[in-house]
């Protein structure tokens, strides 16, 4: 796989701009953020050397070069999700990429149900912690010394600072910011009420299909984390409701300026 990954590098590495350090990954529905973007250039994933191919509606499926906040970035437009029956590698291969690049952040964005009572369908949740409940590990296999350790350490999977930094910046420009536990399971199926049940009690406070392997490859890399849940419904007892895919689009549509406003603010501090 390193051979395979200096290959993609070394494909993409011109068309990078000089100093960019923070990588992207924009969730269903939550890919306006690119419009924030300038001197935006857009290279489709079909285009890049060995990188998979998206196919999920409202993912387009490109890498997006430019300026945010002032700053180099790349921002990823449709990410690769397990159930698409991609393998744990080609899911975290841009994490790779980005690693391999010489990247020192990532931010992540996804769609997720809602398990605390709390919370409301537009809420933006900083992902405090995960539980990976995915049925395989990105890790499994003989482990890439050049990548990182065999046993990476999760004690703060998501950078205490780069959370204080999104925290400071809502509470300042006074945006509802909840927090919590991500949990990380394989869909496609929506959960159950028993299973919104379950992971509440595990210690979930949202839940998604995503994100999860992308940030363990990261912490396994290196990188600093910090990952934001748009909740599109609700896995409450009595508020929930039949949900779809084009719902959870349209509500993650109306949560993301704000969500695109903290993160280019924290891109700004840098
Ligand atoms: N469960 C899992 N994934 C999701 C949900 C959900 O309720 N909403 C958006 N993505």
């Amino acid at each position: 796989m390193l051979q395979t990954l200096k290959e993609t590098v070394s494909w993409l590495k011109p068309q990078i701009p000089e100093g960019t350090k923070t990588g992207i990954i924009l969730g269903t529905g939550l890919g306006d953020l690119v419009n924030n973007i300038t001197d935006k250039k857009e290279i489709p994933y079909e285009a890049i050397p060995h990188f998979p191919v998206s196919t999920v509606a409202g993912h387009k499926g490109k890498l997006i070069t430019g300026r945010l906040g002032g700053k180099p970035i790349l921002a990823m437009q449709g990410r690769f999700h397990f159930y698409e029956g991609y393998s744990m590698k080609e899911v975290t291969y841009p994490v790779r990429v980005m690693q391999l690049l010489g990247f020192e952040y990532l931010f992540v964005s996804n769609a997720a149900g809602g398990m605390n009572g709390s919370f409301q369908v537009g809420d933006i949740m900083l992902i405090e912690d995960h539980i990976n409940l995915f049925p395989e590990h990105p890790l499994r296999g003989k482990n890439q010394e050049e990548l990182g350790v065999r046993f990476p350490d999760m004690s703060e999977a998501y950078d205490r600072k780069l959370r204080q930094l999104a925290t400071d910046i809502a509470g300042k420009h006074n945006i509802k910011l909840q927090s919590g536990v991500y949990v990380g399971t394989q869909g496609p199926t929506f959960e159950t009420p028993a299973e919104y049940h379950y992971f509440k009690i595990i210690g979930g406070d949202a839940v998604g299909m995503s994100t999860v392997p992308e940030v363990i490859v990261a912490r396994h890399g290196g990188l600093k984390v910090l990952a934001f849940s748009i909740i599109t419904d609700l896995g409450v007892y009595g508020k929930i409701v039949e949900v779809s895919h084009e719902e959870v689009q349209a509500a993650a549509k109306i949560a993301q300026p704000k969500m695109a406003f903290i993160m280019e603010e924290i891109i700004k501090q840098l």
